[in-house]
């Protein structure tokens, strides 16, 4: 039977998730959409063929009709929305942070132990690409040695109009911080923050770049460039003992065009990761089928978020910022 899915935001993030449930996954339907722009739900809604509109968020977890719910409306509110899942006993795929504090995290954390079954699991849907895929096999296996540092780019043409410098860091950056921690299989231990000066075409955020230093030593840059304006561009080269191993370019084939010759660049994060993201929506629904959690769990959230707490401080003080070690909860062993 198939698992019936209700999406509380039909935003961005919510319509590509929509586009992917539509396009066909295998044992999953969309069948409930909540917006707080009533006339949003309506017209995803529309497209989808499949889904009702329902008046409020309370009233889409409780529906009888809605097994499993995701969440991808604007940060602050996925804290609250995810205890009101795992109060329902529902499994729940949130976009990712987690929650807009580390202490939201950490209540959906304590929840989820509480309740003694895992449900949430957080949309760091970089952990689904092959790219990433590929370099976190690598640390796995030891096949250049030893990880010794990790060169991120994040960069968008242009971000949204919701990201201010601070949210460079917590919002844009938080993929970085989950990524490098999953990849490299540790934890965070310190973290310093550089800020460039803005670009002209963009006075009101600045550049960002972050050095983060994992328990062991692996260091790891984070260029993050809101505007870049030539288009959405992640980078990864992971230097290892024996040799460095890079993401390549995403389109499959170069072009050689107009005296130019290269890879296109895309607009924006869903064409760039829309392998991931259809992934992640199959790997949550085989989760939910099969009882075994996939991807980025609560606690993962939980460390991704004090991270970003940690830089959005040695943002603030310019000073290099200790991460305090925390022990993982046996609860959310792999
Ligand atoms: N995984 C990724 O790569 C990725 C990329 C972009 C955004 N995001 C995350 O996805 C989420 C949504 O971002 P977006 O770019 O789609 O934003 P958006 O502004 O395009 O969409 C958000 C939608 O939520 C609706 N909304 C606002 N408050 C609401 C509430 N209380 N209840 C229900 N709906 C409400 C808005 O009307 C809007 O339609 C954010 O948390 C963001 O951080 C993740």
């Amino acid at each position: 039977m198939d698992i019936k899915i209700g999406l509380i935001g039909c935003g961005v993030m919510g319509a590509d998730h929509a586009a992917i449930l539509h396009a066909g996954v295998a044992g999953a339907r969309l069948v409930a959409v909540q917006d707080a722009d009533r006339a949003r739900a309506e017209a995803l809604a529309a497209l989808s063929g499949t889904a009702v509109v329902i008046g409020n968020a309370t009233d889409l977890i409780a529906h009888t009709d809605v097994d499993a719910v995701l969440i991808a409306a604007p940060d602050p509110t996925h804290a609250p929305l995810v205890l009101a899942c795992l109060a329902a006993g529902k499994p729940v795929l949130c976009e990712k942070p987690l929650a807009d504090t580390a202490q939201g995290c950490r209540d959906v954390v304590e929840a989820e132990i509480a309740g003694g079954k895992r449900l949430v699991q957080v949309g760091f849907m970089r952990r689904f690409d092959p790219g990433y895929r590929a370099l976190r096999q690598c640390v796995a296996t030891e096949r250049l040695g030893a990880p010794l540092m990790l060169h991120c780019i994040h960069r968008n043409k242009i971000a949204p109009d919701y990201i201010t410098s601070d949210q460079v860091i917590a919002n844009s950056g938080v993929h970085e911080m989950d990524i490098a921690r999953h990849l490299l299989g540790e934890d965070f231990a310190a973290v310093t923050v550089i800020s460039a000066c803005p670009s002209r075409l963009m006075p009101n955020r600045q550049p960002q770049l972050l050095i983060l230093e994992s328990a062991s030593g692996v260091v790891v840059s984070v260029e993050i460039t809101p505007d870049a304006q030539y288009g959405y561009d992640v980078q990864g080269e992971l230097v290892c003992e024996g040799g460095t191993i890079s993401l390549a370019p995403a389109p499959p084939v170069a072009l050689r065009h107009a005296g130019m010759d290269g890879f296109t660049v895309e607009a924006d994060w869903r064409q760039r990761f829309a392998e991931a993201y259809r992934a992640q929506m199959v790997e949550w629904i085989g989760s939910i089928q099969t009882g075994h959690p996939a991807g980025a769990s609560a606690w993962d959230g939980y460390m991704a978020s004090r991270t970003a707490v940690s830089a959005l401080e040695a943002w603030r003080t310019g000073q290099r910022v200790v991460i305090s070690t925390e022990v993982r909860p046996d609860f959310y062993a792999p």
